[in-house]
């Protein structure tokens, strides 16, 4: 039975002249490409960038994040530690996939930025509380600090825009046959989420898996004329921002190669892209639900596509992606950055 799809109606994510976000991931190689197309885009304003335990431990994803803010020359952007394990479960991370400091292949600027003093979850209740209007969450790691966040600061979710975030599949998981990464790591976590009420955008693996960057994408890439990261940090010796996203690519390949997918399936900037450019996506809004519990199924978000439970729909589901669009998004934040001229 196929499903139907329809073409995503912006009204929900209608971007404002200028968007607020906060960006909470577990950087991760693919974080790190969504947090550069966040930060190249002219209408998000990145307000706060937060770390959780996922892909690496908290202490990798949070040097890892300091690293990329640098190399971005995110230095105005408050940046904070989040969550170091999940609410229930222990932490797992994903060596095997993004190395064993969470970002392994180029070598990146030691960080210039520095920390702030409160948690990543302060921060965001912070950014929410002092915000001249609501401000969309962009998650792409376990929902760790999302969660925790409507736990403890239950007044900030009016101040939330809504939650665009990488995870989950309807058809399949990656990490067991039935859960994707992200929502295994913290099922607990992801039920607090889709039971919130706040207006939800899910990039799960049946739109993000066919995201797909070719070895021929990675070529385009390289021929963006590059100059050294950012004068705030720079590649070491000055090693072009193209080049790095080329060898992250490059790294990402080699896991997805050997499971013998023909490219690598760029998860995370699908939540960056939901907001920027909803119009390359198609989905269904539906009921999704986590499993918490299934011997086989735990972390299974279970959506209901044909609305046999009768329920209103808490999710936007992404099903369909015009990769060559998507392609030409990674290329545009590549060119953006290459034409930073280090002062
Ligand atoms: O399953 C893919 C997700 O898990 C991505 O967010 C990747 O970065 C990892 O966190
Ligand atoms: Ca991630």
């Amino acid at each position: 039975m196929s499903i139907t799809t329809q073409a995503v109606t912006t009204q929900a994510v209608t971007m404002q002249a200028v968007t607020p976000v906060i960006l909470d991931g577990d950087p991760g190689h693919d974080d790190a490409i969504a947090w550069m197309l966040a930060l190249a885009h002219p209408r998000l304003d990145v307000r706060a960038i937060t770390t959780v335990a996922g892909n690496a431990p908290i202490e990798q994803t949070t040097l890892n994040m300091l690293r990329l803010a640098t190399l971005f020359g995110a230095e105005d952007v408050p940046l904070a530690q989040g969550c170091s394990r999940p609410l229930v479960a222990p932490p797992q991370a994903a060596p095997s996939v993004h190395g064993a400091s969470g970002l392994d292949g180029p070598t990146l600027p030691e960080p210039t930025v520095a920390l702030q003093e409160c948690s990543g979850v302060e921060l965001m209740a912070r950014i929410l509380r002092t915000s001249d209007r609501p401000v969309w969450i962009i998650a792409t790691g376990p929902l760790t600090n999302v969660a925790t966040l409507l736990m403890a600061y239950p007044d900030v979710k009016e101040q939330i825009a809504g939650i665009s975030f990488m995870g989950g599949g309807i058809r399949s998981g990656n990490w067991t046959p039935a859960a994707e990464f992200n929502m295994l790591v913290d099922p607990e976590a992801a039920s607090v989420v889709f039971a919130s009420g706040i207006p939800l955008l899910m990039a799960g693996l049946d739109v993000t898996e066919k995201a797909m960057i070719m070895e021929e994408d990675v070529e385009r890439i390289r021929q963006v004329g590059g100059v050294a990261g950012h004068s705030a940090g720079g590649g070491p010796g000055g090693t072009s921002i193209t080049e790095i996203v080329a060898e992250w690519l490059e790294f990402f390949f080699g896991f997805h190669r050997e499971l013998g997918y023909e490219g690598a399936p760029v998860h995370d900037p699908v939540a960056v892209v939901a907001l920027t450019h909803p119009e390359i996506l198609t989905g269904q809004d539906m009921v999704v639900s986590i499993e918490t519990s299934g011997a086989y199924t735990r972390g299974a978000t279970v959506g209901d596509v044909y609305h046999t439970t009768g329920k209103a729909p808490n999710t936007r589901v992404f099903l369909d992606i015009e990769r060559e669009a998507y392609v030409d998004l990674i290329v545009e934040a590549v060119e953006h950055f290459s034409e930073v001229t280090p002062s």
